[in-house]
């Protein structure tokens, strides 16, 4: 039976989201929330309706608390914070993994992670909770990667990699093996990122990847 879920959010990240949800093929959409104060109830993201805004959601939550929510919050901060709010209030986030993504069977992972389509998540890989792993990515054996955390589409973490919380890997970046990226920092699309990141909030672009100045 198919269990019924809410997006929080419904910019243009959740149309991306949706499609992963209809893929994994064991939710039914309910509705949006926005996450603004001010929302628009005749506004849709394919074909869904946005139901109500996050702070109803929080004030009544007792009303929506059957619903499993995900979230469509490309931002690693504002994901974090939302992610943090709902859970205070008990909601559960399922893992939602698209049809089209494999995911071998020693991965361990929390709660409220999204593995989008084409998506490779090899032996061994621990993840935490609310991480986007965006379409086309690779995460090598061994990979730890912790929380709020968005490698977005074609990045690749080779075997043995550790991503801190809220970091995010660019489109088509690569972390070579064994490197550790620290907290809050960007690896630019394209790099191609050789060494550990030590200092956190640190952007690294090119290739080989190079610290950019603020
Ligand atoms: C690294 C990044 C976050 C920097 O953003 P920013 O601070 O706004 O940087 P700017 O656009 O102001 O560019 C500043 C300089 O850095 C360079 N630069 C920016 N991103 C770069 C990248 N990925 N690789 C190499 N150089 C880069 C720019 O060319 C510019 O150089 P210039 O001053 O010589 O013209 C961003 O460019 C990036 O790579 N984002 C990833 C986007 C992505 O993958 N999105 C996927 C969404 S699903």
């Amino acid at each position: 039976m198919f269990k019924q879920c809410i997006i929080i959010g419904c910019g243009s990240h959740a149309s991306a989201i949706i499609s992963i949800i209809e893929s994994s093929g064991s939710y039914e959409i309910i509705g949006l929330v926005d996450t603004a104060e001010s929302y628009d109830l005749s506004e849709k993201k394919s074909g869904y309706s946005v139901i109500l805004n996050l702070n109803e959601l929080l004030s009544c939550s007792d009303k929506y608390i059957h619903l499993h929510c995900i979230l469509a919050v490309g931002d690693n901060v504002e994901r974090e914070t939302i992610f943090d709010k709902l859970i205070n209030k008990k909601f559960k986030f399922p893992n939602i993994i698209s049809s089209n993504a494999f995911v071998d069977r020693t991965v361990v992972m929390g709660e409220g992670n999204i593995i989008a389509h084409g998506s490779v998540i090899n032996a061994q890989v621990q993840l935490g909770c609310n991480n986007m792993i965006n379409t086309c990515s690779i995460i090598e054996h061994h990979c730890n990667i912790k929380s709020h955390v968005h490698i977005a589409p074609r990045a690749v973490l080779c075997g043995g990699v550790t991503i801190s919380d809220m970091v995010f890997v660019g489109a088509g970046a690569t972390v070579i093996p064994h490197v550790y990226v620290e907290e809050s920092s960007i690896v630019g699309a394209g790099a191609v990122l050789t060494h550990n990141i030590t200092e956190k909030q640190s952007t690294f672009v090119g290739v080989p990847a190079k610290v950019k100045k603020k």
